[in-house]
Parts: structure tokens; C-alpha cells; sequence
């Protein structure tokens, strides 16, 4: 099974958009989040749940949340988690700019990879920002993880790419203010680090 670019998951689940396993590193994600191993953790749009699985590793006494609209890509992770008995990962299915299925205050750290360009492209910004927040505790984190505003040979188009000054400016409306910035993540390509990654506190 490939996803709409033909590119196979390492892991063979289904996705439906491009899995960034091959060109970003887990771990120099995850680094940034200063991850104790007891939180409630989400991987929100998590696609093959490449991120997920590899933040399970850092999470033993906490919980790993991996969400995602995509039907297939929820079933493949239940599979995982059945087969391997994964007791502390928690597929859901739900659309973030519509309704998460968990109760308010739920999550220490979400983390999304490539997911946040999605909701400006269809002008559901402020519906899924308003979601994050509700299923966020009071003091937990929203890291963003996203394509710099460039014009880049991959990656999606310009127009719906947001600067982190733009992002900002976003989560300042719901009363999120940015907590770090880390400009200079990601693939090295021609035009120097392929993305940032912005974090904000509720
Ligand atoms: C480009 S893929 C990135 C997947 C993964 N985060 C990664 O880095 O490999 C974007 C993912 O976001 C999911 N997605 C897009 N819109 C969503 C929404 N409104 N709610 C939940 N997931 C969404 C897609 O189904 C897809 O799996």
C-alpha cells in the first residue's frame, strides 16, 4: 500500500499524506520537548505513527496519543498496538479542526509534524487552534513542527506555508503565547534548514 505520493512508510501503515520518517529525524524532534516520561502525549495528525512509536520509548509511566482523520492509519496503529500489546498507546480517530474525542485538559504535550499548513490551506485555523487548546491542560505545550516559508522544490505550496512570526500571531488570538522557537530544524536542503519548530504553553 503507498500513499498519494507513491512513497512507502518504512512501516507499512496506510497514510494519506507524505510520511516525513525519510527526511526529518524523530529524535531532533522530540529533543526539544524536554519529554520527563510521565505525560500525556499526542502525535496529532501522526499518519504511519513513525513519531508516536518512537515517543513511546521516552514515555514509559505516561500515555502516547496518536490521532489522526485518516480511518486506515488509526486501524494500523490499533493493529500495533494489539499485536504488541501496547498498553499506553492510544489511537484515536478525529478531526482536529472539528472535534477531538478527548475531554478537556487531557494532554501535557501535543506535537504536530507537517499538519499545521493543512489548516490554513482549508481556512480552519481557528477551529483547530480552539480544539488544541481545550484538550491541552493549563501549563502543557503545542509544539508545531512545519516547512520555513519558502519557495523549496518539495514540500507543500507557498501559500499555505506561515511563517512562526505568522503563527504566532494565530495562537496570540486564543491566548497561547509562543514559549520556544527553534528556526533551524529539519533537512538540510539548498536554502539551508527545511523547517521550524514553535512551541506554545496553555
Ligand atoms: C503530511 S502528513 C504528516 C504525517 C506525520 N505527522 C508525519 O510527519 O509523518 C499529514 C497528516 O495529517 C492528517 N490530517 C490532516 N488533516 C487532519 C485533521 N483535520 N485532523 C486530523 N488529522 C489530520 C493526515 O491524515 C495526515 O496523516
Amino acid at each position: 500500500m503507498t500513499n498519494n505520493t507513491g512513497i512507502l512508510p518504512f512501516n507499512g501503515h496506510r497514510v494519506q499524506g507524505r510520511s516525513s520518517e525519510p527526511f526529518l529525524d524523530t529524535n531532533e524532534i522530540l529533543d526539544q520537548l524536554d519529554i520527563k516520561g510521565n505525560e500525556n502525549f499526542m502525535d496529532a495528525g501522526c499518519g504511519d505513527g513513525h513519531v508516536a512509536i518512537e515517543a513511546l520509548k521516552r514515555l514509559s509511566k505516561g500515555k502516547v496519543y496518536a490521532l489522526d482523520i485518516y480511518e486506515p492509519s488509526v486501524e494500523d496503529l490499533n493493529n500495533l498496538k494489539e499485536k504488541e500489546n501496547i498498553k499506553n498507546l492510544i489511537p484515536i480517530k478525529s478531526d482536529i479542526a472539528d472535534k477531538i474525542d478527548l475531554d478537556d485538559n487531557t494532554l501535557d504535550i501535543i506535537l504536530m509534524v507537517n499538519v499545521f499548513h493543512g489548516f490554513k490551506a482549508t481556512n480552519h485555523l481557528d477551529e483547530a487552534i480552539s480544539e488544541l487548546k481545550r484538550v491541552t491542560k493549563v501549563g502543557g505545550k503545542i509544539a508545531i513542527m512545519d516547512y520555513k516559508k519558502q519557495d523549496t522544490k518539495h514540500g507543500p505550496p507557498y501559500v499555505v506555508r506561515s511563517s512562526p512570526e505568522e503563527i504566532e500571531g494565530f495562537f496570540k488570538k486564543h491566548q497561547l503565547n509562543k514559549v520556544l522557537l527553534n528556526n533551524e530544524i529539519g533537512e538540510d536542503i539548498p536554502e539551508g534548514k527545511s523547517h521550524f519548530l514553535i512551541v506554545f504553553e496553555k
